[in-house]
C-alpha cells in the first residue's frame, strides 16, 4: 500500500498523522475545506518532513471534487479525519453536524467504492460509549447514550460503516476511538489551533499560562474521583498518529472490520493535568472551581491492550511530554497559525 488520501488533513491530528504517514514511507493526498484549518499546517509539515504535500482544498460532500482528486491520484486508502467536532456547537447546530459529518461521510463512502478504494480508517472517539459501563473501556463495551449530536455523527457513522463492510466484504473498515488528543509535535512548529474560547482543557491551560486567559475554570470538583475533578486518557497527539501508521497494517491484512481504543490507560484527573503542567514548564496557572458542565462524565479512560496486541502500537508519551510540547506549541507560536 502506498498512497493515502488524508480527508481533513490539515487539522490538528491528521496534520500530526501526514508526519508520521512520510516518514513511514507512504504518498500522502489531502482534500480539506480549511473551514477549521489552514493552509500553513501543510507547509509545516513539509518542512518537517521535506517531501510535498498533495493538497486539494475540497469538501467531502463535493462529490465531484473528490471525483477529480481520486482519478488524478488513485488512493489504497483513506484515514478520514475531516468532520465538525466542538461539543457545545453540534447542540446549538444538529442539523449543521448532521448534514457535514454524516452527508459528507456518504458521500465519501459512495465515492471512495466507486474507485475500487475500499480501505477506510475512521476517526471516531470515545464518546460512543457515552457513560461508560466499564473502566478501563474495552472495545468490548457497549457503546452508550451520546450526551451530543457530535457524538451522535461518530456513532451512527461507525454503524453506517459496519453496515456497509458486512454487505461488502471487500471493505475493510478500522473505527480508531480517540480518548483525549492533546500535546502538539515535538519541533514547536504545529500543535492545535483553535477558534476563539477554547472548550478543551489543554488548549484553555497553554492560553491562561500565556496570559491571554485570566484563569481556568475546573468544571467541577464533587465527582467520584480521587480528587472530585473530572479524570480523562490524554494520549500525545504524535502517539495518536502513529495509531494511524499502524492501523494500516490492519487493513494490508485484511481486517474486515476492526475496532481500537487509542489511549494510554492511565487516567488524569483536571488538577492532575494543572499541576504536572505548572511543574514540567514552570509556569503558573490560576484556577477556580465552577460548577459541573453539562454532558460530562466522572471517569473515561481505555484499556489500550487490542491495540498492542494486535497492531503493535502502544502510546510512548506520559503527561510531561503532552504538557510540555503543549506549552512549547503555544511559546513558539502565540496566535496559532495566524500571523501575529
Ligand atoms: P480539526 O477540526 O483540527 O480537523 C478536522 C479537519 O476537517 C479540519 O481541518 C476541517 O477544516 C476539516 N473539515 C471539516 N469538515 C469538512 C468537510 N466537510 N470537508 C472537508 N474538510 C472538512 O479536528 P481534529 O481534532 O484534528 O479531529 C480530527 C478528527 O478526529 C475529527 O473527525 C474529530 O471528530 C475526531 N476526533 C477528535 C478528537 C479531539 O479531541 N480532537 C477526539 C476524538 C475524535
Ligand atoms: C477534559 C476535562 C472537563 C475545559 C471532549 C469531547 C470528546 C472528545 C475529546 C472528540 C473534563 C475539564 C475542560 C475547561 C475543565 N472529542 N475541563 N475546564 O470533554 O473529555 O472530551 O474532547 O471526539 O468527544 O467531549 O475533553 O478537554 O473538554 O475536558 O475543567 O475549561 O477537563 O470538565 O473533565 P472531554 P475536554
Amino acid at each position: 500500500m502506498k498512497r493515502i488520501l488524508v480527508t481533513g488533513g490539515a487539522g490538528f491530528i491528521g496534520s500530526h498523522t501526514l508526519i508520521e504517514l512520510q516518514q513511514a514511507g507512504y504518498e500522502v493526498v489531502v482534500v480539506d475545506n480549511l473551514d477549521n484549518s489552514s493552509e500553513t499546517s501543510l507547509r509545516r509539515v513539509q518542512d518537517i518532513t521535506q517531501k510535498p504535500v498533495a493538497f486539494y482544498q475540497v469538501d467531502i460532500r463535493d462529490r465531484q471534487g473528490l471525483c477529480q482528486v481520486l482519478e488524478q491520484h488513485p488512493c489504497d486508502a483513506c484515514i478520514h479525519f475531516a468532520g465538525l467536532k466542538a461539543v457545545g456547537e453540534s447542540v446549538e447546530k444538529p442539523w449543521e453536524y448532521y448534514e457535514n459529518n454524516i452527508s459528507g461521510t456518504l458521500t465519501l463512502l459512495d465515492v471512495l467504492r466507486k474507485h475500487n478504494c475500499k480501505n477506510i480508517i475512521f476517526s471516531s472517539s470515545a464518546t460512543v460509549y457515552g457513560d461508560p459501563k466499564e473502566i478501563p473501556i474495552t472495545e468490548n463495551c457497549p457503546k452508550g447514550q451520546c450526551t451530543n449530536p457530535y457524538g451522535w455523527t461518530k456513532s451512527m457513522l461507525e454503524q453506517v460503516m459496519m453496515d456497509i463492510q458486512k454487505a461488502d466484504p471487500e471493505w475493510n473498515v478500522v473505527l480508531l476511538r480517540y480518548f483525549n488528543p492533546i500535546g502538539a509535535h515535538p519541533s514547536g512548529t504545529m500543535g492545535e489551533d483553535p477558534n476563539g474560547i477554547p472548550n478543551n482543557l489543554m488548549p484553555y491551560i497553554t492560553q491562561v499560562a500565556i496570559g491571554k486567559r485570566a484563569e481556568l475554570g475546573v468544571f467541577g470538583n464533587d465527582y467520584d474521583t480521587p480528587d472530585g475533578t473530572g479524570v480523562r486518557d490524554y494520549i500525545h497527539v504524535v502517539d495518536l498518529a502513529r495509531g494511524h501508521v499502524c492501523a494500516l497494517k490492519a487493513i494490508d491484512r485484511k481486517c474486515g472490520l476492526a475496532i481500537y481504543n487509542l489511549g494510554t490507560g492511565h487516567g488524569y484527573s483536571v488538577l492532575d493535568v494543572v499541576n504536572a503542567f505548572q511543574k514540567t514548564n514552570g509556569v503558573k496557572v490560576p484556577y477556580s472551581i465552577k460548577p459541573r458542565r453539562a454532558g460530562d462524565i466522572a471517569t473515561c479512560y481505555s484499556d489500550p491492550s487490542k491495540a498492542e496486541r494486535e497492531l503493535g502500537w502502544k502510546a510512548e508519551y506520559g503527561i510531561e511530554e503532552m504538557c510540555r510540547d503543549s506549552w512549547r506549541w503555544q511559546c513558539q507560536n502565540p496566535n496559532g497559525y495566524k500571523e501575529s
